[in-house]
């Protein structure tokens, strides 16, 4: 199948989760070569039983991506078996919320901090070297609405993802001029699976669609977006 993305190689982290899917299926359907990285065996196969049509098969690996030495060997793994990284996309991040931050567990702060902040901080320290080898390539980072709009609730939650955006910020300083990108993106709630599950009787027509979102980190992934760099960009719409 042939693409914006057709010879390109794609890494996404967290590819079988509820974003991650559309996302590696829709870099796929536009022809990149697709790595993903999972936890879960079944999430794996579920992705690979909601790709359609003709494209190249996309590869997993299980890998935490926290764990700096295992994300090392896997962007060593990507670079030597397909010579190059275009872009890397880290989905891998979760919410914990609901609870004033003095009546929450301890250990929330470390689990917010690890999945949406340590995950792409590793990710980057690994990849980041050979991007600017390359002189080329794009990361694109998901935090949340929460990051700039902080809601009741969910104090840790917004504390990482306010992180993340800084941290890609930061970066995005230091590489002026490599010929690498690094964008956010900002979504607030997505129609998933999940969150159908957790809020039964919500207006599921108002919430942004994985793929809606997918093709908006397609674009900051693209030649297109050449111009964008250091963005933080909403995707929830006019919500
Ligand atoms: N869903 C929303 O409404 C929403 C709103 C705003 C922002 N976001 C952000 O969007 C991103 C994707 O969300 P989502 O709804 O697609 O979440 P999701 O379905 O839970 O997907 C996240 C994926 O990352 C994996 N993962 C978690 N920790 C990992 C680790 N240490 N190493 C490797 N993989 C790990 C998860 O595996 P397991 O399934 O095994 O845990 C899962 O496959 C996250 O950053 C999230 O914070 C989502």
């Amino acid at each position: 199948m042939s693409g914006r993305f057709t010879e390109k190689v794609v890494l996404v982290s967290g590819g079988t989760g509820g974003l991650g899917r559309a996302v590696s299926i829709a870099f796929r359907d536009e022809g990149a070569k697709v790595i993903v990285t999972y936890r879960r065996h079944e999430e794996l196969e579920r992705l690979k039983s909601a790709m359609r049509g003709d494209g190249l098969p996309i590869e997993g690996e299980r890998v935490d991506v926290t764990d700096e030495r295992a994300v090392k060997q896997l962007i060593d793994a990507t670079l030597l078996r397909h010579g190059k990284l275009d872009a890397l996309v880290n989905t891998v991040g979760g919410y914990a919320g609901g609870v004033k931050l003095w009546e929450s567990e301890a250990d929330v702060l470390d689990q917010m901090l690890s999945m949406n902040l340590r995950s792409g901080y590793v990710l980057a320290r690994a990849a980041v070297p050979s991007l600017i080898k390359q002189g080329r390539g794009a990361i694109v980072n998901v935090a949340a609405k929460a990051a700039i709009d902080h809601p009741a609730g969910a104090a840790a939650y917004a504390a990482s993802k306010a992180a993340a955006v800084a941290m890609l910020d930061s970066m995005a300083a230091e590489l002026r001029g490599s010929g690498v990108r690094v964008n956010s993106i900002l979504p607030s709630i997505i129609d998933t699976e999940a969150n159908r599950s957790a809020i039964p009787h919500a207006n599921f027509s108002k919430w942004p669609k994985p793929e809606e979102i997918a093709r908006v980190i397609l674009f900051l992934c693209s030649d297109e977006a050449k111009v964008i760099h250091g963005a933080a960009v909403p995707v929830y719409g006019g919500e």
